[in-house]
């Protein structure tokens, strides 16, 4: 399967620049998701890449071949929509073969794929059935299924579960990773959904007001995010930031903010030497705080909790640390009054420091 690479797209409307200098490599096979709020260029990324918006600057190339000048058709291709539009009259087979038809395939052949893609997602017993005899999983299960019958070298999926309530969508994203385990084929998938991000992808693209913000593998992005956006984008419930100045005395290194002084770990405290002194930004994720009493000074924060979310075996609090707001987890049981201020260890390899002017990560 081919090798994508985006070199310096960008996407004009009139005189208003929506992408501006996309690099993007993405390797055989791979599954990439772009992902970021709404408005901030996935559609018009992977469109550009489908060949049904025009490319203002720069160039798309597969296995080194620039495509850009190429009809939707001739780029072997195929796309699943947010709007998938099935065919009512026809049952799934028919659906799903439809392309195959056109394309005028022999029909054991066609048979045969329309049974292998049934299989793989789970159509295998609702082949007879039309789309209005279905759930709007199934629907959704066989739009994709239209697009694997295609025997394409590159899948693009545009916010595929966007229509699907909350629990369908968690089911359609176990299915899809198992999909994607079985199908070995180059694949696009844009979402604004983090979670379907860091759970499907192998690289995560993180997109905001039409740039690339970071890419990585899930677990580098979540780990080593390098920037505030990237750092406060990804993970549930979200990273917590709050203004610090740097302390040093001898040899440590400490981040002071409103009501607390942290000693940062050597690596931490050498990277924030070299940037020299200044105002910056501390992010902790909520999965870094533990509640812990007898936390040493140099490693707690007091936190006075201002509401209590009970969601089952955890509850998160929400709670203020002098102008700041933190949030943080405990399990449900630990006895909790509001307005009670409780002490949270910080693990010191879960804090980040960001420029507070640049918002890049130290
Ligand atoms: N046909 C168009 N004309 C003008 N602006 C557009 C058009 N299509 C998209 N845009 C703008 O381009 C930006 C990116 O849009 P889009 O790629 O659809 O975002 P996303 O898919 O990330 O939500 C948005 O600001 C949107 O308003
Ligand atoms: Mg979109």
């Amino acid at each position: 399967m081919p090798k994508i690479r985006l070199d310096g797209l960008v996407k004009r409307y009139g005189v208003l620049e929506v992408l501006h200098n996309i690099d993007l490599v993405m390797e055989e096979n791979e599954f990439t998701v772009l992902v970021g709020p709404s408005g901030c260029g996935k559609s018009t990324t992977l469109r550009m890449l489908a060949g049904l918006d025009t490319v203002s600057e720069g160039e798309i190339y597969m296995d080194d071949r620039p495509i850009s000048h190429l009809e939707p058709k001739d780029r072997d291709l195929a796309m699943v929509f947010q709007d998938y539009a099935l065919y009512p009259h026809m049952n799934v087979a028919r659906n799903m073969s439809f392309a195959l038809k056109l394309q005028k395939c022999p029909k054991d052949e066609i048979d045969a794929k329309v049974r292998e893609v049934a299989k793989i997602l789970g159509l295998t017993d609702y082949l007879n059935r039309k789309p209005g005899e279905l759930s709007g999983g199934q629907r959704q299960r066989v739009a994709m299924g239209r697009a694997l019958t295609r025997d394409a070298g590159t899948f693009l999926f545009d916010e595929p579960l966007s229509n699907l309530d909350a629990k369908l969508r968690g089911q359609m994203r176990a299915e899809l990773a198992l999909m994607r385990q079985r199908v070995k084929k180059n694949m696009v998938y844009v979402t604004h959904d983090q979670v379907e991000a860091m759970t499907l992808a192998d690289r995560i693209v993180v997109m905001h007001d039409g740039f690339i913000r970071q890419q990585g593998s899930p677990e580098e992005l979540f780990k080593r995010p390098a920037n505030k956006f990237v750092a406060g984008f990804l993970g549930s419930p979200p990273m917590n930031f709050m203004d610090v100045t740097l302390e040093e005395d001898g040899a440590a290194f400490h981040a002071r903010g409103d009501g607390f002084r942290i000693a940062l770990p050597a690596e931490l405290a050498e990277r924030a030497r070299r940037k020299g002194h200044g105002d910056l930004t501390m992010g902790i994720r909520p999965s870094d705080l533990n509640y812990d009493a007898a936390a040493p000074d140099s490693t707690a924060m007091d936190l006075r909790v201002s509401i209590s979310e009970y969601i089952g075996a955890q509850s998160v609090l929400i709670c203020n640390c002098g102008e700041a707001t933190v949030t943080v987890e405990v399990k449900s049981e630990t006895p909790i009054a509001l307005g009670e201020t409780l002490r949270f260890a910080v693990r010191p390899e879960g804090i980040h420091l960001f420029d507070k002017t640049t918002e890049k990560a130290l």
